[in-house]
């Protein structure tokens, strides 16, 4: 069975003013197979919601992914994001895209 997203070692971390970087997710990564229900489970401000909008791009404007994170999804996730640098919209193999500032 193929997996319709698919997350490895996800990174996330947040600007905070000119020199504060924090750390929000470390390492996660999991799958969605076709056709099955997948909970992500944790307490409040462990990284849910984070790693969700990481998978659609619609994370806030300090928010930094590693680029050696990696995500596959066989649904367009970067034509709903309105920055530039994402290779592809159909991004069935793509990878995140480090967006520097
Ligand atoms: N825009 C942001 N700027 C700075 N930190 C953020 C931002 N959004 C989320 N965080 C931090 O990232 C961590 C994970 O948050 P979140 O994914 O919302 O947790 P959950 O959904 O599991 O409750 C928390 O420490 C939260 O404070
Ligand atoms: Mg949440």
């Amino acid at each position: 069975m193929s997996d319709l997203v698919s997350v490895r070692d996800l990174r996330v971390s947040f600007q905070l003013g000119k020199h504060k970087l924090v750390e929000a997710v470390r390492g996660v990564s999991f799958a969605v197979p076709e056709n099955s229900t997948v909970a992500l489970v944790g307490e409040s401000g462990s990284g849910k919601s984070v790693s969700a909008m990481s998978i659609v791009r619609l994370l806030p404007e300090n928010a930094i992914v590693d680029p050696a994170s990696a995500s596959s999804s066989a649904a367009p996730t970067c034509s709903v994001r309105r920055s530039s640098g994402c290779g592809g919209s159909a991004a069935r193999t793509s990878r995140w895209c480090s967006r520097s500032r």
